[in-house]
């Protein structure tokens, strides 16, 4: 029974080291960071070969540390972004999200998998903009007065998931897998309300967070108060300057009546 076990194990086991069928580590990185793919149990004379989706993109041999980079293979995607340092675990610059995707490490000169990377690149997250909405049904119940309509959004995403928190309850969320896609997401709240509201985007390895201030986003009419005052403004300006016209044409008219009175005296 024991014997069986363990030879199921070994079995197991070894089907793993060869296959690779346990070795998939996955690594997760924002857009234009670097990111090392560490070789394991690398050999002084082996010659090592780095696939990307199966495609040879650089080799190295250790003992000498000669490297060579096939800078077309995989459309050119890595053209000079990748480095092999002397362990032979490989770095790529400025990283993409098109660099996503498994990568294999094998060593010729024994042929062996080494290691297999699932590399996801995510994109940087955009901050979440929160806008009230103009209510344009003004005609129903005045309770709506009450209420403050607001819609959070964000552009160009893929791969993340948009959410209201009421404190650290999620109210709601929507989430999209496609790349550059907009999102938006409505919430009501009454204007009195005093409960901490934020909207939140995040992917699988970062998040960014927005806070909704109510006596800042639910101003009522803030456009017309706004042209109203320009409006406003210039009125005044425009006053000001009849005015001002006015009294000049008044002292003027005043000083030529004066003199030509003087001069009919004379
Ligand atoms: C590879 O090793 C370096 C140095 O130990 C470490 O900084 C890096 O995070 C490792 N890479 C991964 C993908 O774990
Ligand atoms: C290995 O080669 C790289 C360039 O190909 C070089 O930067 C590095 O210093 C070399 N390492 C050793 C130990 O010679
Ligand atoms: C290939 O890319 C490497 C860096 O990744 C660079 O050093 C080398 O000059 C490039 N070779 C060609 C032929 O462009
Ligand atoms: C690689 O990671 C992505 C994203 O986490 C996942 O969707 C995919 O299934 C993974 N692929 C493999 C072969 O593990
Ligand atoms: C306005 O009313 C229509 C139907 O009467 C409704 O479909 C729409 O969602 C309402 N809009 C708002 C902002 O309440
Ligand atoms: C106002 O918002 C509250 C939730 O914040 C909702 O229960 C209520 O029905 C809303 N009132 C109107 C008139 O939409
Ligand atoms: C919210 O504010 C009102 C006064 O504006 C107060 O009466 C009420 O207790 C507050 N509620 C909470 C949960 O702080
Ligand atoms: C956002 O990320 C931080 C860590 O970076 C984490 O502590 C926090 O819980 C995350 N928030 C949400 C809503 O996922
Ligand atoms: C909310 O917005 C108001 C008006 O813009 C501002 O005076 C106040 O400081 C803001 N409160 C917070 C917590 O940011």
């Amino acid at each position: 029974m024991i014997d069986t076990f363990l030879f199921f194990c070994l079995c197991s086991w070894s089907l793993a080291g060869v296959f690779g069928v346990d070795a998939v580590q996955s690594v997760s990185v924002t857009k234009g960071d670097s990111v090392t793919l560490n070789v394991t149990d690398i050999q002084t004379n082996d010659k090592i070969e780095w696939r990307f989706r199966q495609r040879l993109i650089a080799e190295i041999n250790i003992k000498n540390n000669e490297s060579t980079f096939y800078n077309d293979s995989a459309d050119g995607r890595f053209r000079d972004r990748l480095k092999l340092d002397q362990t032979g675990s490989l770095i790529i610059t400025n990283t993409r999200t098109t660099d996503s995707g498994l990568y294999t490490v094998t060593s010729s000169t024994r042929n062996t998998l080494l290691n297999t990377f699932n590399l996801s690149v995510y994109a940087h997250l955009p901050v979440p903009v929160i806008s009230s909405i103009s209510s344009q049904n003004s005609s129903s119940s005045s309770s709506s007065q009450q209420n403050c309509s607001l819609l959070c959004s964000v552009v160009n995403v893929g791969h993340v998931t948009l959410s209201w928190y009421k404190g650290n309850s999620l109210l709601s969320s929507i989430s999209v897998s496609d790349l550059s896609i907009s999102l938006s997401l409505p919430l009501e709240v009454e204007h009195q309300d005093n409960n901490t509201y934020s909207c939140v985007i995040n992917n699988p390895i970062r998040n960014q967070t927005t806070h909704l201030n109510i006596s800042k986003h639910c101003q009522l009419h803030p456009d017309c108060i706004c042209c109203c005052d320009t409006f406003e403004a210039v009125i005044r300006l425009v006053f000001a300057v009849v005015v001002g016209v006015a009294a000049v044409a008044v002292l003027v008219y005043d000083i030529r009546s004066t003199r030509s009175e003087q001069h009919g005296r004379d």
